[in-house]
C-alpha cells in the first residue's frame, strides 16, 4: 500500500508534494515524509503519524520547503513498525541516492545480509531502505547512471514496486520503476514540468496528460526532455502511452460533507445512474455492454463463472452470486482471491472468471486473476479506478462510474458494483431466454427507480441518527438477512466495525439458530432485514425467536410493514423494488448508521486505523 507523490520542473515543489500525499492517504496513514531539493541541497523531513504531522515539522523550517525537485510518501507498514525511522524516503549509505517505495522486497533479508557483508549498515528495518543501497551498491559495482543501476537492482529483487529514486549527484532527473504496484506519470506543458504519484489525484489540478507505467517498466523523468520508458528486464525502450485523464478536483474534494464517506453515501443515486446510462436502455429493451456483447459466446458456454474478489467488493459478488444463478440460471462459484489464489483451485478454458474490485489494485485479486488466466480461464473485470492493473489485466471488462471513492469504507463502490453486477446477469438472462421479455423490461423499468429511491431513503438520515445514539456504546451487534441480503447483513457488520471497532458479525437469519443465538440477551442490538419479498415470513420467524431472548432488534423493512413493526424495537423502511435490487436499497441505512456510530465515538470515519483503501500487499 502506501502513497508516492513526486515533483520535477519549475514550481515549488513542497505544496504539490504534500498535497498529493494528502489525497493518497487513503493507500496509507501511519508515516509520513518528503525529501526536497533546493539545487544544492536534499532536506529531509519525515515522521510517524500523518501529513498533517509532517507538515508541522516543516512549518517553521521554510529552508525544508524550497526547491523544484522533491519526493514523498505516505505509510502503511509492511517492513518495521511505525516510526520516524522506518519512515520514507530512506537514504543510501552515501547519502547521494533517496527512494520512496511502496510494496515489498520479499528477499529483503538475504540482499541485506550481503550489504552487510560488503560493509553497509542500516539505520531503520524496512525492506526499503536494502533496496536503495542495493541500488547504490550496483551503481558503485558497475559504473553506471541511476537510471541503469536501479534497472539492474530491480532484476535482483523478488516482489512488489513502485519507486521514485533521486541521486544528488545527477540532480536533474527522477528515475520510477513499478511492479505490481501502480505509479503514475503526470506530463507538464512542453515536458516543462512531471509529476509522479501513486494515482493520478495529486497533480489533476496541474495536468490532464498522464502516463500509467505497467508493469516491469522503468522510466527515466528529466525536465525538458521527453520521458524515457524502458523495460527493466529486456531493456527494450517503449513508446510510452500518453492518456487523457477526465478525473476533476470536484470530484476529490468533501464537497461541503463533513467526511467523504457521507459524501459518498450521498454521491449514490448519481453514481448508479452514471453507472447505467448508455448502457441500459428501457425504450429500447437492450442492455449494451461492449465487454459482454463482445464475449458472448464465452459466457454462454461458461460452466460456471467464478466471482474472485476481497472485502466488500467480495460482499458484492456474493450478491452477483444470486444474480447469475436466478436469472441467468448459470452456475456460480463466490472466492475471497486470498484462498483462490494458493489452493490449487480447479480451473478450466471452460471457466468465467469475474474479478471485482473498487481500486483495481488489490493484490490478492490480480494474483487470483493472473493464476486464472494461466489457466485458460476467460477473466472479466469489473473495476471502478479507470487504467487500474486490474481493469488492464483482465481479458474484459465493465466500469463502475462510481467516481473517486476516497473514504476507506466503501459505499458508492458495493452499490454500483452490484449494479454492473445485475445488468450483467439481466442481460444474459435476456441472451439465453431464461427470463422471459416481459420480466427483463420488468427488471429494468424497476432499476431506473432505484436511484430516486435512495434519494429518498437518504432523507430518514435522522431516525438513523437517532438510533446510533441508542446503540453506540454496544459491545457486539449481529446483522442478519437471507437470500439476497445475507450479503448486505454481511456488509453492514464490516461497515460497523472497521469504522466503529465495535465488533460486529453478519450471518443468514437462519444460522443463527446454530451458535449465534447463544449470544443473544437485552444487551445485544441485531440488525434485521426483513423486506417483503422473498423468504419475509421466515425472517419474521427469526425475529420472533429474537424477540424471546431479549435480543434488541433493528429490522430493515418495505414501507408499509405492519407485522415487523409490532415486534421490532425499532424499524428502517426502505420503498417497494424487485427482490433482487433489495440490497441497493437495504444497505443505504447499514451505511448512514456505522457513519453516525463511528462520528459518536469520534473515529477517524475517512481513515479508520490500521486499514489503508488499497491493499497492495498480500
Ligand atoms: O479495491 P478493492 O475493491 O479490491 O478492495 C477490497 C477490499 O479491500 C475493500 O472492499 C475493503 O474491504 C473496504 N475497506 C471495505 O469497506
Amino acid at each position: 500500500m502506501c502513497g508516492i507523490a513526486g515533483y520535477i520542473g519549475y514550481r515549488e515543489a513542497y505544496p504539490i508534494v504534500v498535497n498529493g500525499l494528502k489525497r493518497l492517504e487513503y493507500r496509507g496513514y501511519d508515516s509520513a515524509g518528503i525529501m526536497m531539493y533546493d539545487g544544492k541541497k536534499m532536506h529531509l523531513s519525515k515522521t510517524k503519524g500523518k501529513v498533517s504531522d509532517l507538515e508541522l515539522i516543516t512549518e517553521k523550517e521554510t529552508e525544508r520547503k524550497h526547491g523544484t525537485i522533491g519526493i514523498g510518501h505516505t505509510r502503511w507498514a509492511t517492513h518495521g513498525v511505525p516510526n520516524d525511522t522506518n519512515s520514507h524516503p530512506h537514504f543510501s549509505q552515501s547519502g547521494d541516492l533517496v527512494l520512496v517505495h511502496n510494496g515489498i522486497i520479499e528477499n529483503y533479508d538475504t540482499i541485506k545480509k550481503e550489504l552487510i557483508s560488503r560493509g553497509y549498515t542500516f539505520k531503520s528495518d524496512t525492506d526499503t531502505e536494502v533496496l536503495i543501497n542495493l541500488i547504490e551498491e550496483v551503481k558503485k559495482k558497475e559504473n553506471c547512471k541511476l537510471g541503469k543501476a536501479v534497472q539492474l537492482a530491480l532484476t535482483q529483487v523478488v516482489g512488489a514496486y513502485a519507486i521514485a529514486v533521486f541521486d544528488i549527484t545527477k540532480p536533474n532527473e527522477i528515475v520510477v520503476a513499478r511492479l505490481g504496484s501502480p505509479i503514475a506519470i503526470g506530463v507538464g506543458k512542453d515536458n516543462k514540468e512531471f509529476f509522479i504519484a501513486s494515482d493520478t489525484s495529486p497533480f489533476i489540478e496541474f495536468t490532464k496528460k498522464a502516463i500509467y507505467l505497467e508493469d516491469g517498466e522503468l522510466a527515466i523523468i528529466k525536465k525538458d526532455k521527453e520521458i524515457k520508458v524502458r523495460q527493466i528486464k529486456d531493456d527494450k525502450l517503449i513508446n510510452a502511452d500518453i492518456q487523457k485523464l477526465q478525473l476533476s478536483l470536484e470530484q476529490i474534494e468533501k464537497g461541503g460533507y463533513e467526511h467523504f464517506m457521507l459524501k459518498e453515501i450521498h454521491e449514490q443515486p448519481r453514481a448508479i445512474v452514471d453507472t447505467y446510462r448508455g448502457r441500459m436502455l428501457p425504450d429500447e429493451g437492450v442492455i449494451k455492454m461492449a465487454g459482454i456483447d463482445d464475449n458472448m459466446s464465452k459466457f454462454l458456454n461458461a460452466d460456471r463463472i467464478i466471482i474472485v474478489a476481497c472485502g466488500t467488493s467480495w460482499h458484492a459478488g456474493l450478491v452477483g452470486e444470486y444474480l447469475f444463478e436466478d436469472m441467468a440460471r448459470i452456475p456460480v462459484e463466490v472466492e475471497y482471491a486470498s484462498e483462490f489464489r494458493y489452493r490449487n483451485p480447479i480451473i478450466t478454458s471452460k471457466d468465467v472468471v469475474i474479478a471485482i474490485s473498487q481500486s483495481g489494485e488489490t493484490a490478492d485479486t490480480l494474483a487470483a486473476i493472473k493464476l486464472a488466466k494461466s489457466k485458460g480461464a476467460f477473466v472479466f473485470g469489473v473495476c471502478n479506478v479507470v487504467g487500474s492493473s486490474i481493469a488492464r489485466e483482465t481479458h474484459a471488462g465493465a466500469y463502475t462510474h462510481a467516481g473517486p471513492e476516497i473514504g476507506v469504507a466503501s459505499t458508492k463502490a458495493f452499490t454500483t458494483q452490484i449494479t454492473v453486477l445485475s445488468l450483467i446477469a439481466l442481460k444474459l438472462a435476456k441472451e439465453k431466454g431464461s427470463l422471459s421479455t416481459s420480466a427483463f423490461q420488468a427488471y429494468l423499468q424497476t432499476m431506473q427507480l432505484i436511484p430516486g429511491q435512495i434519494e429518498k431513503l437518504l432523507e430518514i438520515d435522522e431516525h438513523v441518527k437517532s438510533i446510533a445514539a441508542v446503540y453506540k456504546n454496544a459491545k457486539n451487534c449481529l446483522y442478519l438477512g437471507r437470500g439476497y441480503n445475507f450479503p448486505v447483513a454481511l456488509e453492514g457488520a464490516l461497515k460497523l466495525k472497521e469504522i466503529s471497532y465495535i465488533h460486529a458479525e453478519g450471518y443468514p437469519a437462519a444460522e443463527m439458530k446454530h451458535g449465534p443465538i447463544a449470544l443473544i440477551d437485552e444487551n445485544m442490538p441485531i440488525f434485521v432485514i426483513a423486506t417483503n419479498k422473498g423468504h419475509y415470513e421466515k425472517v419474521v420467524s427469526n425475529i420472533q425467536e429474537i424477540k424471546s431472548r431479549s435480543g434488541k432488534i433493528i429490522a430493515v423493512v418495505t414501507e408499509g410493514d405492519t407485522t415487523v413493526k409490532e415486534i421490532a424495537d425499532h424499524v428502517i423502511e426502505i420503498p417497494e423494488t424487485e427482490e433482487a435490487f433489495t440490497p441497493l436499497l437495504t444497505t443505504i441505512p447499514f451505511q448512514l448508521l456505522s457513519y453516525h456510530i463511528a462520528v459518536m465515538l469520534d473515529k477517524n470515519v475517512d481513515q479508520p486505523r490500521n486499514l489503508a483503501k488499497s491493499v497492495t500487499v498480500e
